[in-house]
């Protein structure tokens, strides 16, 4: 009886532990369960952590901003501007409370009567500049402090985001009508499944169907614009598995063998448009940029750094050469098979309202033929520093 009742409490004490195993397990597959549901949400913006939460909320009243809206200008310059005196005259022909400047520049480098032409750039750089290395993640770096300046002044609605080469093929009113019409970012972006840019380091957070290629020069609209400047979780991705390879360089002999087989990627070329991705905003863009580039084509394969963009000088900057930039109403996605007929709000546009890269010959050439607006000599005399 004794030794019948220890088995039973030998059993008894077997079946608790049982029950409890199997209530462990039980809640272990729920709470799996749950998390699988719910992922952490790594890419809405309303998930960023408290820092930044007085941001959200003050930015919050940009969406029903009232007044006038701005464009603001984003200038990515690696000093000062060399085409300021044409940007002066498109700036002279706009009301001044439509536009706002913000000027990444060398840290340092202050735009003043010294430094710059045009007294619209005055004072116009950012503070917390930092240098950068053209085509590495510090260039990401460098727009998103740019976005970020401009989305302090609730009145920018639309950010275009230009280099120093860059210039405007029409005047103030005709380029602001044009974006501000726009509900949608102007974002270049593209699957290009021949290409080995990306890194399968970067999975899970970036997975490769999200992955996109585009030009950098883009123009948001404000919701976006937050979005960039807001991510956490893709930009320390890019920072960590997205480098340019290094040129081949004769000092470092055997070791560029090595070099040249590493993982080749421009970060400026892809981030934003894989982010945008990344948050499925993709249906809210125009799939296009709205700054033309020329390409050079007959660079050779050989040739490591491929196709170079074509610099304008004074010669074929030519009224004929503009006028048939400025009729181009459609880009061919040869990778995607896609044509982008370019539209605006619905209607259709010419697709480009800025070019690059330009001289200071081919900008003079625009300003005398009056493409930002009527030309006044005496204005540029004035103004000459
Ligand atoms: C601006 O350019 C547009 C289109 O080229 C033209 O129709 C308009 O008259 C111009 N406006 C001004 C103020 O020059
Ligand atoms: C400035 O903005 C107002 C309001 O959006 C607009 O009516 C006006 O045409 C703009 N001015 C120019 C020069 O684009
Ligand atoms: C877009 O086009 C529609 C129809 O032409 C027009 O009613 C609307 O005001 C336009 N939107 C903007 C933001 O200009
Ligand atoms: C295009 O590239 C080739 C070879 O690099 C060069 O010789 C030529 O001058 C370039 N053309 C233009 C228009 O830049």
């Amino acid at each position: 009886m004794k030794k019948s009742a220890q088995v039973v409490a030998a059993r008894h004490v077997l079946w608790l532990g049982w029950k409890l195993v199997i209530l462990l397990s039980l809640s272990l597959c729920l709470l799996a369960l749950f998390r699988l549901h719910s992922p952490p949400n790594y890419y809405s913006s309303s998930s960023s952590t408290s820092p930044h939460l007085d941001v959200l909320r003050r930015r919050g009243a940009g969406s029903r901003f009232a007044g006038t809206p701005k464009l603001a200008f984003l200038f990515l310059a690696r000093r000062n501007l060399p085409l300021d005196f044409l940007w002066g005259s498109f700036f002279e022909n706009a009301d001044a409370a439509n536009f706002s400047i913000y000027i990444h520049s060398e840290p340092g480098f202050v735009f003043d009567a010294t430094t710059t032409r045009s007294r619209f750039f005055y004072g116009r750089q950012l503070r917390n500049s930092i240098q950068v290395g053209w085509g590495e993640s510090s260039m990401i770096e460098a727009e998103r402090l740019l976005f970020a300046a401009a989305l302090e002044d609730p009145a920018n609605q639309r950010l275009v985001l230009l280099s120093d080469s860059c210039v405007p093929l029409y005047n103030f009113s005709y380029i602001y009508s044009y974006l501000m019409a726009s509900s949608r970012s102007f974002v270049d972006s593209f699957l290009d499944a021949k290409e080995g840019r990306y890194n399968p380091q970067m999975f899970p957070v970036i997975p490769k169907e999200r992955w996109r290629k585009g030009s950098q020069w883009i123009a948001l609209v404000r919701k976006h614009a937050e979005v960039v400047v807001d991510d956490e979780v893709v930009f320390p991705a890019f920072k960590k598995f997205c480098k340019r390879r290094p040129p081949v360089d004769a000092s470092k002999g055997k070791l560029n063998t090595k070099l040249q087989k590493q993982h080749n990627c421009i970060p400026d070329e892809h981030f934003v448009q894989t982010l945008l991705s990344l948050n499925e905003l993709d249906t809210e863009l125009e799939r296009r940029t709205v700054t033309y580039t020329s390409w050079n084509q007959s660079a050779t394969k050989m040739d490591t750094k491929g196709w170079h963009p074509v610099t304008f000088d004074y010669a074929n900057a030519s009224p004929r050469q503009i006028q048939g930039i400025k009729k181009i109403n459609h880009v061919y996605y040869e990778t995607e098979f896609r044509t982008e007929w370019c539209r605006a709000n619905l209607s259709s546009v010419p697709c480009f309202l800025f070019a690059r890269k330009f001289s200071r010959g081919a900008a003079m050439r625009l300003l005398s033929e009056g493409v930002v607006g009527r030309f006044d000599a005496s204005s540029l005399l004035d103004s000459t520093p």
